[in-house]
């Protein structure tokens, strides 16, 4: 399905690609197109990939269940960065009426720190803000202290709340 995503160049500057010419040495910059667009269903087996690569998967849920679950909701929302032909990042928003919600937002461990992070939250942002959502609410693991500076830098704080949760249908 086509899709009016974000395109944007990322410049990178990796030692990889350094190289040396007359004892000097020099710094190959790669540029790099980005897409972000929804997802679509022959993505699943790279976005679950990418899932592993980025530690978001956990036993008790099955992640072909959570995307042939999302699809049949169909909101837009679900969306991948891709980099060619490889997806360097998923962002799994939602809407229900009252807030918006995050999951599964991911970058490639190869493709951290280049502003892809933020890039996928402000595409997901803007189409929950188009369908009317007022506020966001995201859930961390309590192991996942990293992530939390990410978050505070693309404008969310802590909301000091207590997150309950309760199984309806096991995976396994
Ligand atoms: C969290 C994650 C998506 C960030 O992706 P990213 O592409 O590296 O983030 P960006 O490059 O867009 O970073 C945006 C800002 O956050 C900062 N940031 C990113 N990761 C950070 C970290 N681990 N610690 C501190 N700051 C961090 C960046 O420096 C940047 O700040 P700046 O704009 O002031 O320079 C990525 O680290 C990831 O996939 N982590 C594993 C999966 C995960 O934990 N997901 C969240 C589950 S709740």
């Amino acid at each position: 399905m086509a899709d009016a995503g974000l395109n944007f160049s990322l410049m990178v500057m990796s030692p990889a690609f350094k190289s040396c010419y007359n004892r000097h040495e020099y710094t190959i910059v790669k540029f790099m197109t980005v897409n972000i667009r929804s997802f679509i269903s022959q993505d699943t087996a790279n976005v679950i990939s990418l899932w592993r690569a980025c530690d978001l998967t956990r036993p008790w849920n099955d992640p072909n269940k959570d995307i042939q679950r999302k699809l049949k909701v169909a909101d837009n929302l679900f969306l991948v960065a891709e980099s060619g032909a490889q997806i360097v990042g998923s962002v799994m928003g939602g809407y229900d009426g009252h807030r918006g919600w995050i999951n599964y937002l991911a970058v490639d461990p190869s493709h951290r720190k280049l502003g892809l992070g933020r890039s996928l939250m402000l595409e997901v942002e803007k189409r929950l803000l188009e369908q009317g959502c007022p506020k966001i609410n995201l859930q961390v693991r309590a192991t996942n202290t990293a992530v939390i500076d990410f978050y505070e830098s693309i404008g969310f704080s802590d909301d000091e709340v207590r997150s309950f949760g309760k199984r309806l249908i096991p995976d396994n």
